[in-house]
């Protein structure tokens, strides 16, 4: 099969919302990362997504909408849902709830609940919309590779596997959602991702965050998620940081074979001499928005070891240090 990446345009969408409504699958740009989307009431077409993904059948899609109502369409919706609902929808929050029977099984691994959410982006909108359908979409890079940030990245994973790309330019946020299982109580956090969970918290009250530390803490004895080209390490976030990270920066570099860089906040840069590095913006939320892309960028450089700064936890530095430790494997310096 070949890939073709479309500009999107609105004949392009269009294109592309009449391919979704026939069963095909399209890969489209979120404010988030990329996604590769199908109808959510066709089983036919979402097994499609798990196929090109190389994703175990076990591990179930988020539902996109493109209204606020439609969510009433796959699940049921709670009063403090609701409130989540109207206060971060479109946005980078997905919710766990619990499905309607419409849904078919393969979309959400055969639970009983389904994740949903409605994405802050214009082309995701539209195509949605134009198509009529509710669209399941998994993060649209292969299994166990960094999330798509850009359309060059869908196409370097899944070239060959999906018909289209539309090409939306670069996601705006570059990380994935938060994700809040709704039907617990209290409600519990699955992944923290672009919006901070403790504005979550403060709309609804107390949040469950043990899975988030738990997982994050397992993640040091079994490495999760991303199949490294480059090994990626971190640094704890102290006072002398950059002397810790020149020190193992000189030290891999003298073994054979290394090439490492540097990944620091911009005011950091000179602190690591003549040595190698990518900078990451001047905050913690734009090195999140930056991290996969950069990884994606290091690895095309041939670097085949990034060191990267730590941040402080709380906020988007929590979703950050989760995220790391993740790509890290848990290897902290
Ligand atoms: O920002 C995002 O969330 C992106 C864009 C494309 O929307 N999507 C994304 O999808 O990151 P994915 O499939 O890579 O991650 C979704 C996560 C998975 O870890 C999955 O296990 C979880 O959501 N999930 C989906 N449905 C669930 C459910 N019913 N119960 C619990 N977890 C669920
Ligand atoms: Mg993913």
């Amino acid at each position: 099969m070949e890939t073709v990446i479309l500009k999107a345009d609105r004949k392009n969408i269009l294109k592309c919302a009449e391919m979704l409504r026939n069963g095909d699958v399209v890969a489209f740009p979120t404010e988030t990362v990329y996604g590769l989307g199908a109808n959510a009431l066709d089983g036919d077409a979402a097994k499609k997504i798990f196929k090109a993904k190389g994703r175990p059948a076990t591990n179930p899609l988020i539902i996109h909408v493109a209204d606020k109502h439609q969510i009433d369409d796959v699940a049921y919706v709670s009063d403090a849902a609701k409130k989540l609902i109207d206060k971060f929808m479109p946005g980078a929050l997905t919710l766990v709830l619990p499905k309607k029977s419409n849904v078919p099984d393969i979309v959400t691994a055969g639970f009983d609940t389904v994740a949903v959410r409605m994405p802050d982006h214009p082309v995701a909108l539209r195509l949605i919309s134009e198509a009529g359908v509710p669209v399941c979409a998994p993060s649209a890079n292969t299994s166990a590779r960094p999330s798509p940030t850009q359309a060059e990245h869908v196409y370097d994973d899944l070239n060959g596997k999906i018909p289209v790309i539309l090409d939306g330019g670069m996601c705006p946020l570059g990380l994935e959602s938060t994700i809040v299982d709704m039907t617990k109580t209290p409600p519990k956090v699955l992944r923290a991702g672009a919006v901070d969970i403790d504005k979550v918290a403060a709309e609804i009250g107390e949040l469950d965050t043990e899975k988030v530390m738990v997982d994050t803490l397992s993640a040091l004895k079994v490495p999760v998620g991303y199949v490294p080209k480059a090994e990626l390490v971190f640094s704890a976030y102290y006072d002398n940081m950059s002397e810790v990270i020149n020190k193992y920066y000189d030290s891999s570099e003298n073994m054979h074979g290394s090439r490492p860089v540097i990944f620091c906040r911009n005011e950091n840069a000179d602190k690591y001499g003549d040595r190698k590095v990518m900078l990451m913006g001047g905050s913690v939320t734009e090195y999140a928005k930056l991290l996969f892309e950069r990884i994606r960028e290091a690895e095309k450089s041939d670097y085949n070891l990034i060191i990267a700064e730590g941040v402080p936890m709380g906020g988007m530095g929590t979703t950050l240090l989760s995220r790391l430790i993740k790509l890290s494997g848990g290897k902290v310096i």
